[in-house]
């Protein structure tokens, strides 16, 4: 078997989420916004928000051990731990690096990868190349962030929008001669012409925090809501189709589509110019809002839990975030994840 042929399985998923519930209706009380205009505009109902001392690498260990034990693992038979986030604990080390001391993962490699709200599905084309080149045999992915860190609690337009959480799969060389791929293609992409639509200022090398900078509010996450709105559209239904395209399918074919959690409103169009009805669309943004690199995973392992996804079965995911970057996944979901 030449090493470039090896299979890849999804063969387990888990996810974790803080906690603490903040609604719509308890946002109302401190900010001027109300439950009818976030649920009109998003779909978001609540939100998971974090405790002051639970970090993305304390949530990305919980959705991990979740993942390993569906996988039937343990700790030490990772190979590789990759972190998707944007909130990690620490500007350095590494999240990856934190999650691999807390599950105690002893001999692997863990770095982090920076994709925003894409970060997931960049995530599977590294693991998913990684294992099929024969480097690694399994590798714990996960999404994780504290993105209530980043917010400005005053701010209407960003504060409503996001939650916090964590997702993760394991995926494994497939052993055997039954072995069947889970991964069937991935597309992912970027315009960083635009990454000024969704950004940080500061608290990066280019504006080292200060407490002129704490001062300004700098440190929040700044977005173009509705620039955001208009490219995340049209670049996910583009991605997707192509995907599926180059690999002989159609929309029709797709059992069910897990998108990125970010709206409802995006959600609902891209069915509509995918053609594919909304029952086939997996949406739980209404009780997390939108987890970035987390709400794939998330949504995965809800709906895996949930029997929504029949081994065999076509799974699409598809994703937008900063950078601007975007990504398509298309899955066979395997018998035994
Ligand atoms: N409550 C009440 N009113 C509000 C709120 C709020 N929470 N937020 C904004 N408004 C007001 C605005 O101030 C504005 O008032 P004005 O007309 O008096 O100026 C009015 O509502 C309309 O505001 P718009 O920004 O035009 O509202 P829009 O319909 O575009 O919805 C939204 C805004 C929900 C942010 C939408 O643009 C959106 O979802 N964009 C995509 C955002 C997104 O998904 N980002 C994540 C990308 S993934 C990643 O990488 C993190």
């Amino acid at each position: 078997m030449s090493a470039a042929s090896h299979t890849v399985v999804i063969r387990g998923t888990g996810s974790y989420a803080p906690a603490k519930v903040v609604t719509n209706h308890d946002l109302s009380k401190t900010i001027e916004t109300s439950d009818e205009w976030i649920v009109t505009r998003t779909g978001i109902r609540e939100r998971r928000v974090a405790g002051r001392h639970e970090d993305p690498s304390d949530m990305a260990a919980e959705a991990g051990r979740a993942a390993l034990k569906a996988a039937g693992l343990t700790p030490a038979d990772i190979d590789a731990i990759i972190v998707a986030t944007m909130t990690g604990d620490l500007p350095f080390p590494s999240t990856a690096c934190l999650v691999q001391h807390k599950i105690g993962a002893r001999k692997c490699t863990a770095f982090d990868l920076a994709a925003a709200c894409s970060g997931f599905v960049y995530g599977l084309e590294v693991a998913s190349s990684l294992i099929r080149a024969g480097v690694h045999r399994h590798v714990l992915l996960i999404g994780a962030e504290k993105l209530s860190s980043i917010l400005n609690w005053q701010d209407r337009t960003t504060c409503v929008l996001f939650g916090d959480g964590a997702g993760a799969v394991i995926l494994s060389r497939g052993e055997g001669p039954g072995a069947r791929n889970s991964i069937i293609g991935i597309r992912t992409g970027a315009d960083g012409e635009d990454a000024g639509l969704l950004y940080q200022h500061a608290g990066g090398s280019r504006h080292p925090a200060t407490a002129d900078s704490v001062a300004h509010g700098q440190h929040f996450l700044r977005m173009n809501g509705r620039e955001v709105f208009k490219h995340a559209v049209l670049v996910m239904e583009k991605t997707a189709t192509e995907l599926l395209k180059e690999h002989g399918y159609t929309a029709a074919d797709v059992e069910c589509v897990i998108p990125h959690q970010a709206n409802r409103r995006i959600i609902e169009t891209m069915a509509e110019r995918l053609e594919v009805p909304l029952d086939r669309f997996f949406i739980n943004l209404d009780r997390y809002g939108n987890t970035s690199a987390a709400s794939i995973p998330i949504a995965l392992d809800e709906a895996a839990r949930a029997g929504r996804l029949r081994p065999g079965g076509l799974v699409l995911l598809v994703a937008f975030g900063a950078g601007l970057t975007w990504g398509a996944a298309l899955l066979r979901w395997p018998a035994g994840a």
